[in-house]
């Protein structure tokens, strides 16, 4: 091995995103022999419209966001998977012909290892991976879709795989289902992997259609953390996916629909006698979610601020009232960022229970409304917000640098 001081500089001026750039320089400081070298980025998204529709086959409007992912990589011949978290400041190491869940952060890095192992029946030696992320860990903007969209598209850089990109999104869902355990559905990894520069996508998670819409260019987009993230989340998900599949048992055999998504409010009132309240509140939440990503689409083309704002301020008041993922601090939040006299919209983003709502102002007004809501949320709960003004971005991507 050579020293680092003889170390040859690694060219990173083929890369023209700055976020990665910035992240593979730290990364590659810890890589300690030369040799072919790969990097991976993968973007974090926020949600704009469509919660808890996506494994409901419905409708929903991510945009991917200049917070990223990357990993940089290498082929061993030691037998071992060694990853090392730049943010975690740890490394964990596993047999590469033996890989199990570990129950820590490195299964969202090894549940696609081993999927793909399997799948494209890959030979794998050994690896060093480094990765390094400036996507907040469970504050609801994917950052484990994004480690795993990252680790699929370094590995098939490094062996040549050609992996069609939903092929891609499918595989990394299936990972963080199978491999980490938790029941997600598609919306996340779609983001990560279709995203593009100033657009957002409406997919349709049926048929993984992707539609890109262009966002109003004097629209800025900023995300503000609560600062909690309630531990319920995680089985109140299951929960939640668990009275939809109840909903959609007593509509499928009074009305023969194959989904939620493909129901109508009429369906529902006509069967509100036979359904449990709460099965029935799940269901109106599902029908008139997919309903308003429909007319966001719209909106947004027309560049409507108001029935923007009324989609946006509806849909928040059924994920608290109707599915009942909110929470205290997520409701202080989303009144603060409504009270300013500029907002465009505002709403939470991913699966509830904290994490960040995502709120459009024009452009020019992001400090003003940055100091505002920070203010504003530590006199009212005594936490601190972080905002963030977030870009819609390109989607993942890998290519071998050395
Ligand atoms: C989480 C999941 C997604 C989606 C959202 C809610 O982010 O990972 O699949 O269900 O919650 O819209």
């Amino acid at each position: 091995m050579k020293k680092p001081a003889d170390k040859k500089e690694i060219p990173l001026e083929n890369i023209s995103d700055i976020e990665t750039k910035k992240l593979a320089e730290k990364a590659l400081k810890e890589i300690k022999e030369e040799g072919e070298i790969f990097i991976s980025s993968a973007p974090g998204r926020v949600n704009l419209i469509g919660e808890h529709t996506d494994y409901n086959l419905g409708l929903v409007m991510p945009m991917a966001i200049n917070l990223r992912t990357v990993i940089v990589g290498r082929k061993t011949k030691n037998g071992k998977i060694k990853i090392i978290s730049i943010n975690k400041n740890e490394e964990k190491e596993v047999d590469s012909d033996k890989i199990t869940p570990q129950k820590n952060w490195a299964d969202y890095f090894l549940g696609p290892i081993y999927l793909m192992q399997k799948r494209y029946k890959l030979k794998i030696e050994g690896l060093e991976m480094i990765v390094n992320s400036s996507i907040p860990m469970g504050g609801g903007l994917s950052s484990s879709a994004s480690c795993e969209i990252s680790t699929i598209k370094l590995i098939s850089a490094m062996f040549n795989l050609k992996i069609p990109p939903k092929e891609v999104a499918v595989l990394g869902r299936k990972a963080e289902n199978e491999f980490v355990g938790v029941p997600c559905g598609i919306m996340d990894q779609m983001a990560s992997v279709f995203g593009k520069e100033n657009k957002s996508m409406l997919v349709n998670c049926k048929n993984l259609k992707v539609e890109y819409i262009d966002l109003p260019e004097n629209w800025s987009f900023l995300v503000c953390d609560s600062g909690v993230k309630h531990s319920l989340g995680s089985s109140e998900y299951s929960k939640r996916k668990a009275e939809c599949e109840e909903a959609l048992r007593i509509l499928r055999k009074n009305f023969g629909v194959e989904s939620l998504s493909s129901a109508n409010i009429k369906m529902l009132e006509k069967i509100k006698d036979i359904m449990p309240e709460k099965i029935f509140k799940r269901a109106k939440f599902v029908i008139e979610e997919n309903q308003r990503v429909k007319e966001a689409k719209k909106y947004i083309k027309e560049k409507n601020k108001e029935k923007i704002f009324k989609l946006f301020l509806e849909s928040q008041l059924g994920l608290k009232n109707l599915y009942e993922v909110s929470c205290r601090e997520i409701d202080i939040l989303i009144e603060i960022a409504w009270s300013f006299k500029n907002i465009i919209g505002a709403r939470m983003t991913g699966g509830g229970f904290g994490g960040n709502i995502i709120a459009i102002v024009e452009k020019g007004k992001e400090k003003e409304f940055s100091d505002y809501i920070k203010e504003e949320y530590r006199t009212k709960t005594g936490i601190e917000t972080s905002v963030r003004v977030v870009k819609p971005s390109s989607g993942a991507w890998a290519i071998k640098l050395t």
